[in-house]
C-alpha cells in the first residue's frame, strides 16, 4: 500500500498538515489529518458516514478553527482563516447541500456570487456571459427561481457561480449526494472538468466511492479523522473494488 506523497509534478496547492478539529473543546472529530490537492488533479477523501469529512472541509475553508495542526494555501500558512477570506484567496466551497437561493432567479444567484465585485458592472456582464457559454442549461433557465431547477442543475449553477471569481482550489463535498444516476455522471464530468480543463486543484469528499474513484488521481481512506491508507488511485492497481473491499472490510 502505497504510504509516500504522489509525486506529481507541482506541488501541492491546499494542504492539510495533521489537523485536529472539532465542534467542542473536548471532543476532536479531526484527528491529526492530512490531505493535499494539486493542480490540475483531484484529490478524493472517502470513509464511512459520520467519519469527518465534511468537518474537514469546514475546517479547511475556515468555518471551524482547527485546535491543532495547520492548513496551508500555496505554502501559505492560512489555518483558521475566515471563509470570506479564504474566497477572496481563492478557494472554493461546494456544501453537501445546494447552496442556491432557491426563491431568487438562477441570474440573481450568479451575481450574488460577484457580490464583492458588483460596481464593476462591465465585469460582473462578463462573467455572467462567461459563465452562460459555458453552461448553456444555466443560460436558458437564466430567469426561473433556482430552486425550481433539478438537483443536476442546481449544481451547474453553483459551479458556474464559483467560477465567476475564477478560484484556484476547490473543496467540493458529496456533490452527487440524492441525484439520480444519469445526473450523478453529468456532475462528475464537471468536476472532472475543473481539473482536467481549467487545472483547479480539488479536493472532494465522497461517500459515492466507485463513481468518485472513476475521475480521482488520489486517494483518502478516512476512518474516525485520521487518513487510515491513501495514495495514487492507479496505486491501489486502478482496481476500485479491491479498494472498496479494503475499506469496508479493513478493521482500524
Ligand atoms: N455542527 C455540528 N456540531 C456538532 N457535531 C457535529 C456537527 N456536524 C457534525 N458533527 C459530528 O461530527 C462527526 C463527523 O461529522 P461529518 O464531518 O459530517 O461526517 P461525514 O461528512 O464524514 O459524514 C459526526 O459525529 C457528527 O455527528
Ligand atoms: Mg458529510
Amino acid at each position: 500500500m502505497p504510504t509516500e506523497p504522489a509525486a506529481f509534478e507541482a506541488p501541492a496547492l491546499l494542504a492539510a498538515e495533521q489537523l485536529v478539529a472539532g465542534y467542542t473543546p473536548d471532543i476532536d472529530i479531526l484527528r491529526d489529518l492530512s490531505v493535499q490537492a494539486w493542480p490540475g488533479r483531484i484529490s478524493c477523501v472517502v470513509g464511512p458516514n459520520g467519519t469527518g469529512k465534511s468537518t474537514l472541509l469546514k475546517a479547511l475553508f475556515g468555518f471551524l478553527r482547527p485546535n491543532r495542526g495547520r492548513v496551508l494555501l500555496d505554502g501559505h500558512d492560512v489555518t483558521g482563516t475566515p471563509p470570506y477570506r479564504m474566497l477572496n484567496l481563492g478557494v472554493a466551497y461546494l456544501p453537501q447541500r445546494p447552496s442556491l437561493f432557491p426563491y431568487l432567479s438562477v441570474e440573481a444567484n450568479l451575481r450574488l456570487g460577484m457580490w464583492h465585485a458588483r460596481p464593476a458592472k462591465a465585469l460582473v456582464r462578463e462573467k455572467l456571459e462567461l459563465a452562460y457559454q459555458r453552461f448553456p442549461v444555466v443560460h436558458e433557465k437564466r430567469r426561473q427561481p433556482a430552486g425550481q431547477l433539478s438537483g443536476g442543475q442546481q449544481r451547474q449553477v453553483e459551479i458556474a457561480r464559483s467560477l465567476m471569481t475564477d478560484p484556484s482550489v476547490y473543496l467540493i463535498d458529496e456533490p452527487t449526494a440524492g441525484v439520480d444516476p444519469r445526473t450523478s455522471a453529468d456532475i462528475y464530468a464537471l468536476v472532472e472538468n475543473l481539473a482536467r480543463e481549467l487545472n483547479k486543484a480539488v479536493l472532494l469528499v465522497d461517500q459515492d466511492i466507485k463513481s468518485a474513484l472513476g475521475i480521482t488521481d488520489y486517494v483518502y481512506v478516512v476512518k474516525t479523522g485520521t487518513v487510515f491508507s491513501h495514495g495514487p488511485r492507479d496505486g491501489f492497481g486502478g482496481d476500485t473494488d479491491a479498494l472498496v473491499a479494503r475499506w469496508l472490510y479493513a478493521s482500524g
